[in-house]
């Protein structure tokens, strides 16, 4: 037996949960604990909300409510949220709690003991506006490693670079937007320089984690370990366990991770066992697990480690940390600020919990960024779980209703098709078991439906609804091939679907109580269909589309509450030669119309010397189209005639966006005759 110890990473309780959280930390996460569970591993899963850092002061104090008062209401929310899809964990705790900070400051001082800490004077950004110091998320400016703008103090989302606050270029106030100044505070520094030797000794024992953690790692440390400040100057947080530190309490990225260990504790004192959780941090037979975010790789493979390797108690260090990419949505990157985002609790409110689940395991960030498509999650649960197992599903038993009162039996002998289809089965749920240990989800997902497909191929070959005439037992043998398969798929599919495979396996009359190891021997070997209920309720077009329009509004209205400061991502430097290349002039439009079946598009004709073109512009939501007759607007000429929607298009009508998310055509300010060049 093998022993885990697996966490998700702490979400923040200053929001809701959405999609992209579930899909990077969580649900790889419950996966895989109830894979473990199945193979009657010992199995330890814990969270909790991380209720510490700026963000959370900020946002109470904005609200003129306490931190505390934050921290309890989306606490609450977020637990709602992974209630609602079924996460297991064994404990989920909080940072805000006595227990946790009791830890924390213990973790510091041992650290301060061994000398890992010192204490450093150093600048920081001062905001003399909102008369603080600007704790590292809360200062933004160009990275000085990529040169992106918008990276964080702390953090560059683009490179994924750690870095410190003064290094940014053109820092700014995330507050209030102005020109934070340079002061003088002390603070105390982890001596990561001191560790580094331990560390890459470590890591490099670590070749067998995935991919892009490695390549994250690698280029991390080919810049050298710096020392790095683990305390901050704000009121929200856990106090620094010293005498004259007043107002300073500890970094959230220092004491958020041990929350790992304190929830453990939490659920040891909780069962009434409260040494037990030595059992798992104190036992280095122990695999201790971090489900993550990329983001987040710093901070468990180089950070959190030498923070567990400072201290005297002699703590078990990560087995495996298996960070997930990004999930996007409709293309777009998820932004919680833009609110563009799907939030669970919503979610819920119009679909199944367990259909998310599917879909995002069909669909998982595991080597590459995804993309959450409405369209593509319809097509998804409707193909494979309502028409390809819940096909089978109910054809088996309605059939064996009608014919055989619902009685399966394994048939004495069975033919090769049948004994053949079935061991295809068998062979994949143990491949399937390989892609489970390897958090290779999406391929689960797709043998597991492979399982099924061959059900239904076998049903489709053997036509039992024929041979139930000429020779029964060949119709039941159908039946019980079908089943089998149904009851292989009860178990490999329980990790992902556990309450559809539930009801499955309620109807199969199969018990609740049960392993993987036993697959092949385990066969059905006489069971008696019960009452058939539907497993997988198609998802109709009209849910999809309200979906879509909700997302739109959603971020429009956000959109529009939002300050006017446009946020800019600025292209690559051209020459003026590249400028030269193109051919933009000003024309006039002379015919406009509806292209019909498209919502956004219009077909214009324009004039401009002794010439007309044909172009089509996106421009329908936003102009009627005799609105548009006779104005002169700027159009690229010299782009590549493309076909659009079966229409010729010979060019380009430029249009910027302008309040509401509403284009505008460019006009020149004084008459300008058609067929001048801009330049
Ligand atoms: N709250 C952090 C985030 O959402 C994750 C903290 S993970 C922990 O990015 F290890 F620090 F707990
Ligand atoms: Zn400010």
């Amino acid at each position: 037996m093998e022993k885990f110890l697996v966490t998700s990473a702490l979400p923040y309780a200053n929001g809701k949960l959405h999609i992209g959280h579930v899909a990077g930390a969580y649900l790889p996460a419950d996966i895989f604990v109830r894979f473990q569970k199945l193979q009657k591993n010992d199995v330890l899963y814990v969270c909790g909300t991380d209720e510490h850092g700026a963000p959370i002061s900020i946002k109470a104090e904005k609200e003129g409510v306490k931190p505390e008062d934050i921290v309890e209401r989306y606490h609450t929310s977020i637990k709602g949220s992974f209630d609602g899809l079924g996460f297991n964990f064994d404990n989920f705790s909080g940072t805000a709690r006595a227990q946790h900070h009791k830890l924390s400051q213990h973790f510091f001082t041992s650290l301060l003991e061994n000398k890992f800490i010192t204490i450093k004077t150093n600048d920081q950004f001062y905001c003399e506006q909102c008369k603080r110091f600007l704790a590292d998320r809360y200062v933004e400016g160009i990275c000085p490693h990529c040169g992106k703008e918008g990276a964080r103090g702390d953090q560059c989302d683009h490179c994924g670079q750690l870095l410190d606050a003064i290094e940014l270029g053109n820092p700014q106030c995330k507050i209030c937007g102005s020109t934070p100044i340079i002061k003088a505070t002390s603070h105390w520094f982890l001596e990561l320089p001191k560790m580094e030797q331990q560390l890459k000794e470590w890591l490099e024992t670590k070749k067998y984690w995935k991919d892009n953690v490695h390549r994250f790692i690698m280029n991390w440390l080919k810049e050298g370990l710096i020392e790095r400040a683990i305390t901050r100057d704000i009121d929200w947080g856990v106090p620094v366990p010293l005498e004259d530190s007043q107002g300073k309490v500890l970094y959230v990225w220092f004491d958020a991770p041990i929350g790992y260990i304190s929830s453990t504790i939490e659920w040891a004192n909780k069962i009434g066992q409260p040494e037990k959780w030595k059992e798992y941090w104190l036992d280095e037979n122990t695999k201790l697990i971090h489900f993550i975010g990329k983001d987040n790789i710093p901070f468990h493979t180089i950070i959190w480690p030498a923070i567990l390797m400072g201290q005297k108690e002699k703590y078990i260090l990560p087995y495996d940390v298996p960070a997930n990419e990004y999930l996007n949505l409709e293309g777009k990157k998820i932004s919680t600020s833009n609110n563009y985002a799907i939030w669970v609790e919503d979610f819920l409110k119009y679909f199944d919990g367990e259909y998310l689940r599917y879909y995002l395991a069909t669909n998982a960030p595991e080597t590459k960024d995804s993309d959450f498509v409405w369209k593509e999650f319809q097509q998804k649960i409707n193909s494979e779980l309502a028409n390809v197992l819940g096909n089978l599903a109910n054809r088996t038993f309605s059939f064996s209703k009608k014919y055989f009162n619902g009685e399966i039996q394994r048939p004495e002998n069975l033919s090769n098709n049948a004994a053949d289809c079935l061991q295809k089965g068998y062979d994949l749920s143990k491949e399937i078991q390989d892609c489970y240990k390897n958090y290779k989800v999406r391929k689960v997902t797709q043998l597991g439906i492979q399982i099924v497909r061959n059900g239904n191929v076998f049903f489709d070959l053997t036509k039992p609804w024929v041979e139930v005439k000429n020779d029964k037992s060949k119709a039941a043998e159908t039946l019980y091939v079908c089943s089998e398969l149904l009851r292989i798929i009860s178990i490999v599919f329980s990790p992902i679907i556990p309450n559809g495979m539930k009801k499955l396996r309620n109807i199969l009359n199969l018990s609740s109580d049960f392993y993987w190891d036993n697959i092949e021997n385990n066969q059905i070997q006489q069971t008696t269909i019960g009452e058939v209920k539907p497993l997988f309720p198609k998802i109709d077009d009209k849910a999809i589309e309200e979906q879509i329009l909700l997302l739109e509004t959603n971020t429009k209205t956000q959109k529009d509450s939002q300050d006017k400061v446009l946020k800019i991502e600025h292209k690559k430097e051209i020459d003026f030669e590249d400028f030269l290349k193109l051919e933009i002039r000003i024309v006039k439009i002379i015919s406009a119309e509806k292209i019909k079946k498209s919502k956004k598009l219009l077909k214009l004709k324009v004039q401009f010397a002794n010439e007309e073109r044909d172009v089509v512009a996106g421009l329908s939501l936003h102009y009627k189209p005799e609105d548009l007759i006779d104005k002169k607007v700027t159009m690229l000429l010299n782009l590549k005639p493309r076909k659009i929607m079966g229409q010729l298009s010979q060019g380009m009508i430029l249009a910027a966006e302008g309040v509401e998310g509403k284009l505008s055509v460019l006009i020149p300010e004084k008459d300008i005759i058609a067929g001048s060049l801009i330049s």
